[in-house]
C-alpha cells in the first residue's frame, strides 16, 4: 500500500481519454484501488479517478457521506464503491447548477451544470456487473468522477467564470449570501472535494 501523489491540472495525464480495464479481477487494478484507498484517505475526499494518481485506466473510487444528499430519495448517501470502466446514461434532461472541487484543482471551487438524474453501471473487482440510478449530489459526484476518464476536469464544464473562486473566498460569499448580501448563486457550501 502507498499514498500516491495526486496529479494537478496542467499535468498531460489528467486529459486523457483513460484505457478500458480488460479484467477488472486482475491482481495490478486491485493492488491500484488499495492505493487509491489510502491517497483518498490521506488526502480527505470523497472521490478519485485513476487519472489523478497517474494511471489512465476507466477506475473510479468514490462515496456520498451523509448529510450530503438532498431530500430526494434517490439522492443517498453510499458507502464507498469501486467501478471498473462505469458507463453513465441521463435519465432525463433536466439539469442542476452546484458547486464542485476537486483534488486536481486545490484551493478551487466553481459552478457546474449537471445531469439531475442518471442511471449507472460498472464491473465490480470481482467483475460482477453492477447498476444504480442517482439523483442530486449523488448523481454530480458520480459524473464528476467519470469526466475524469475521458480527460475532463470540472472548470472544463462550466459556463459562468464568475463563480470559479478560491474556496475560502468564494464561502464567505455564500455565507454573505445567506445574509442577503452576496452573490446569488445556490445553497450550500463545498467542503469536499472529488
Ligand atoms: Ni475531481
Amino acid at each position: 500500500m502507498a499514498i500516491l501523489k495526486i496529479a494537478r491540472m496542467g499535468h498531460p495525464v489528467l486529459h486523457q481519454v483513460a484505457e478500458n480495464v480488460d479484467d477488472p479481477t486482475d491482481v495490478e487494478i486491485a493492488v491500484l484501488v488499495e492505493d487509491m484507498l489510502e491517497t483518498l484517505d490521506d488526502a480527505g475526499g470523497i472521490g478519485l479517478a485513476a487519472p489523478q494518481v497517474h494511471v489512465s485506466k476507466r477506475v473510479i473510487i468514490f462515496f456520498v457521506p451523509q448529510g450530503r444528499e438532498s431530500e430526494d430519495e434517490e439522492d443517498m448517501p453510499t458507502d464507498l464503491t469501486i467501478m471498473v470502466n462505469p458507463i453513465i446514461e441521463p435519465l432525463s434532461d433536466e439539469t442542476n447548477l452546484d458547486w464542485e472541487a476537486c483534488l486536481s484543482v486545490p484551493g478551487l471551487m466553481g459552478a457546474v451544470e449537471r445531469f439531475s438524474h442518471i442511471k449507472y453501471s460498472w464491473t465490480s473487482l470481482e467483475g460482477k456487473l453492477e447498476e444504480r440510478e442517482a439523483k442530486g449530489f449523488h448523481a454530480r459526484a458520480v459524473q464528476h468522477e467519470c469526466d475524469h476518464l475521458d480527460g475532463k476536469l470540472y472548470p472544463m464544464r462550466m459556463t459562468d467564470f464568475t463563480t470559479f473562486g478560491f474556496v475560502e473566498e468564494t464561502n464567505r460569499n455564500i455565507a454573505l449570501m445567506r445574509k442577503g448580501h452576496g452573490r446569488e448563486i445556490d445553497d450550500h457550501v463545498m467542503e469536499e472535494a472529488q
